[in-house]
Parts: structure tokens; sequence; C-alpha cells
């Protein structure tokens, strides 16, 4: 499938995963695939401290957008931009722009939001999801990409608007969630993408997580992303023995043995991820797309560039005309 097309097909796109999987790894690995491919793209971190800023080389982000990585280069790369959204700014931002200045600055100084928030479970989310909705209908990009909160909150995150709907049957709070449904719940808007790692709970949470979105949340979900796949290397993985007796010519032979068993390691937690995989393929009905487990101490430029081009690998292999 044509990656222009792939990320054309809904201007908003969900990262959502269990704590640690990745998420915040492939937005950006997203956002600059979607870049090369010619799309504009804006990245929506939630409150902060994601460390997603890093993986372009740049500072930590703020509630004003800003470029991350301008457009241009030999290919053509449209730019990517970036911006933290949190409760307390889009509250804040929202009765401003609904001629409540006096109330939001005193919302602001006495901590009002926390007391709404305990009352009104889901608020938060809602608050979010609304300036969320806000820029996908100002079409502040080709392509939005949302890096969703961490540790098993995606999935409340997004139940949020369901949840006030039921709870909140009029008012500006009401209308809020109902537009935050409409475009969750539309294929053409907005798509979830699910991230996994290639072990099994994760690999079985992800599975959860992807039938309660579409039953309760009726979104539609995008491909798997299975992040950490340990990748083969030729010579030491294709074959072990020969790389391990070709070495032993010139190591010692406990040198040679350690070789050896550092390639029986691999193989075997290689056997084991292909496991997951099989199994994930098995369970869910959703194409995959796979990225490679990289042994850098942190992920930089360089990495974010290779991840993002086996994201367009990966998509050109995809079938059909819709993701
Ligand atoms: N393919 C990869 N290869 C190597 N390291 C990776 C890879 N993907 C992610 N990591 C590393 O794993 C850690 C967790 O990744 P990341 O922050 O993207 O996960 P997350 O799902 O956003 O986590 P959280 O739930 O805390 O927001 C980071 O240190 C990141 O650099
Ligand atoms: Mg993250």
């Amino acid at each position: 499938m044509d990656p222009a097309q792939f990320f054309a097909a809904s201007r908003l796109v969900i990262v959502a995963g269990k704590g640690g999987v990745g998420k915040t790894t492939v937005t950006a690995a997203l956002a600059r695939a979607a870049a090369l491919s010619g799309l504009s793209t804006l990245i929506v971190e939630v409150e902060g401290k994601s460390g997603l800023a890093s993986v372009f080389g740049r500072e930590p982000l703020s509630y004003e957008e800003i470029t991350l990585s301008p457009g241009g280069g030999p290919e053509g790369a449209a730019d990517i931009r970036a911006r933290t959204l949190t409760p307390d700014d889009a509250l804040l931002e929202y009765l401003r722009d609904h001629g409540m200045s006096r109330i939001s600055k005193r919302l602001a100084s006495t901590g009002a939001l926390d007391v709404v928030a305990t009352a009104a479970p889901g608020i938060k989310d809602i608050l979010i999801l609304g300036k969320v909705k806000q820029l996908e209908r100002a079409q502040a990009a080709d392509l939005i990409v949302l890096d969703a909160p961490a540790a098993g909150h995606a999935i409340t995150f997004l139940l949020a608007a369901r949840a006030l709907l039921d709870a909140v049957r009029v008012g500006p709070i009401n209308t809020q969630a109902r537009e935050v449904l409409d475009l969750l719940t539309d294929a053409e808007r907005c798509q979830v993408m699910l991230v996994t790692l290639p072990e099994e709970t994760p690999v079985n949470e992800l599975v959860d997580t992807a039938y309660h979105l579409e039953d309760r949340v009726g979104v539609s979900l995008g491909p798997v992303v299975v992040n950490g796949l340990y990748s083969v290397i030729p010579g030491l993985d294709a074959d072990p023995a020969a790389a391990a007796d070709d070495a032993s010519t010139s190591l010692r032979d406990g040198e040679a043995n350690s070789l050896r068993a550092a390639a029986d390691f691999r193989r075997h937690r290689m056997d084991l991820q292909r496991e997951q995989v099989e199994r994930l393929g098995a369970q869910l009905p959703l194409p995959q797309l796979q990225l490679p487990y990289l042994f850098n101490a942190d992920l930089g430029p360089p990495e974010l560039e290779q991840l993002a081009r086996e994201l367009l690998h990966g998509i050109v292999k995809l079938e059909g005309a819709h993701p």
C-alpha cells in the first residue's frame, strides 16, 4: 500500500498500548514516516514527560506548538510540529474561547479543576480529547498523531467520552463528549494503532484492549505495531554453529563458547518472539507492522530515522486500500 494513501486514510491516529511498550517511540516513528511521505504532521503528547522530543534530539515540549523537524531535505519531507496538552490548559483555553476569562483565572488560582475532576471522572480526558477534536476540525496538520497516556490508562481515556455522555445528559459537557465520540467512531477521521512487545502478557493485554475498544468505544483499529523484535544478525543467527567455529580459529575456547552461548540465547528469544507474533496474528485479525529492537542506550534521531524507514517498508507491504 502507498504510504501517503495509508497516512491520508484518517486525519487523527491515536497510538495506544500498555505502559512501556514503545508508544512514544512509535508515535515519533509514525510522524517521521508520514512526513517522509509528504504529509505535514502534528504530534500531540499528553501531560508531558513522554521523552518524545528527545527522540528528535530536542528539549521537552510545552503547551506552545513548536516545529520539531522542519520540512525539506533531499526527500522533500513535510514538517513535523509538536505540542503537549494538559487538561488544565485545555480548560483555561476553552473558558477563554467561550468568553469566561475571569472565571478561568479564578479556577486556575484555586485548583478548582481537581475538585471538578473528582466529582466527574473522565472530565480531564474529555478536555484533552475535546482539544484534539478542535485541532482535527481546524485541520491543524495533514496528520495528527496522539501519544495516548501511559500505563493502562488508554482505554479509560477513550471510554471517557461514552461514560460522560451517559452521566451528563445536557449542556456543554454533553455536547463536548458527543462530538469527541463522533470523532473517535468515525473511521475516516480517526483510527487507533495499538502497540505491543512480542511477549506473552503485552500480547494478551493488547488482544483484550483491541476487543474492548471496538465493542465499547466503536473505534476503528489500524494495523498493530509489534515493537522490539530481535532481528537476524547475519552470520551469528543464520548459522551460529558455523559462526562460532569460524571464530574459534582465532578465538580461545572460552571465547568461542561464549559466542555459541550468546547465539543460543538469541535464537531462543527469537523463537519465543516469533511464537507470540503468530499467536497475536491468530487471535486478532489485524495486519501487523513490525519494528526491530535497537541495541542503543538512548534512541535519538538516527534510530528514529531507521524505525521510520522500517514502518514505511511494512506499510508498502500491507494489502488493501484501507489500513
Ligand atoms: N524498538 C526499540 N528498540 C530499542 N529500544 C526501544 C524501542 N522502542 C522503545 N524503546 C525504548 O524503550 C523505552 C520505552 O519506550 P517508550 O517510551 O516509547 O514507551 P511508552 O509506551 O511510550 O512508555 P510509557 O508507557 O512510559 O509512556 C524507552 O527507553 C525507549 O527508548
Ligand atoms: Mg510514552
